[in-house]
């Protein structure tokens, strides 16, 4: 296998599958079939899923909201959808363990570091939910800050495109795919892959992203069988 411990990221929006709104039973119960098949193979794997599908602070506060206020809900919504993926994943019969970047204790564990890399030695999955338990920093920060404190070999974002393009590949037919990119590369090109914050905080700890279709069946387990799928962005 190409890697030990990998850090999933999934966006919340994709767990609405068809939905304009909330989760899909049907796509939560696809993810965690496809999660269950890496952690088959004794791969360790920790989850961060953003809350989208639920609400967005950006958004509220586009709508007047406070954003403070917002991000707060939306880190709520992070929750929630640890929550339905933890009950997904345990249907499926995988161990899992929910931490949570704001402590609400009687629904899940507090995010400990060593707490979590030790549930990922014993091969349980590891949700991280709350985000990063701050305003202001993106479900895709929290990911990249999680897997560097874990320890991750490389951060999976799962998303409905196939990797990163030259063009947007849903505007222009002639667009080419990126088999590997590198940081800095992605920046001079003016690519889109994580905010800022994030894809900065990945590329001074030196952790690949790998962007990659998690919509397609058998994905998730053909990359990490180190399969040519998606673009990886690296040093
Ligand atoms: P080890 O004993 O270290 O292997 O880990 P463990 O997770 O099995 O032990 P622990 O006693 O910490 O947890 C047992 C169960 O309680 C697990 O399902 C945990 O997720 C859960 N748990 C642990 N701490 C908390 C907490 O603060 N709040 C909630 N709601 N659940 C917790």
């Amino acid at each position: 296998m190409h890697y030990k411990r990998i850090l999933l990221k999934l966006s919340g929006e994709a767990l609405m599958g068809e939905r304009q709104y909330g989760i899909d039973p049907k796509r939560l119960a696809e993810y965690a079939k496809e999660i269950k098949q890496v952690v088959n193979q004794g791969i360790e794997v920790a989850i961060v899923i953003g809350g989208g599908n639920i609400f967005r602070g950006v958004a509220g506060a586009a709508n007047g909201m406070d954003r403070v206020q917002g991000d707060h809900m939306g880190m709520l919504a992070t929750c929630i959808n640890g929550l339905a993926l933890q009950s997904a994943l345990e249907d499926e019969g995988v161990i899992t363990r929910l931490q949570t970047a704001l402590e609400i204790k009687e629904i899940a564990e507090p995010y400990i570091k060593r707490k979590a890399i030790r549930h990922l030695e014993k091969k349980r999955v590891v949700i991280f939910g709350a985000g990063t338990g701050n305003p202001y920093f993106t479900t895709d920060t929290a990911a990249v800050l999680r897997a560097i404190e874990v320890n991750a070999d490389a951060i999976l974002k799962g998303t409905r495109v196939d990797g990163i393009y030259n063009v947007d590949p849903e505007k222009d037919e002639n667009a080419t795919k990126y088999e590997t990119i590198t940081f800095k590369e992605v920046i001079d090109k003016g690519l889109k892959v994580m905010d800022m914050t994030a894809f900065t905080l990945s590329e001074e700890n030196k952790l690949p992203i790998i962007v990659f279709d998690m919509n397609t069946n058998g994905n998730l387990l053909k990359l990490i069988s180190g399969g040519n799928i998606g673009t990886i962005v690296s040093n």
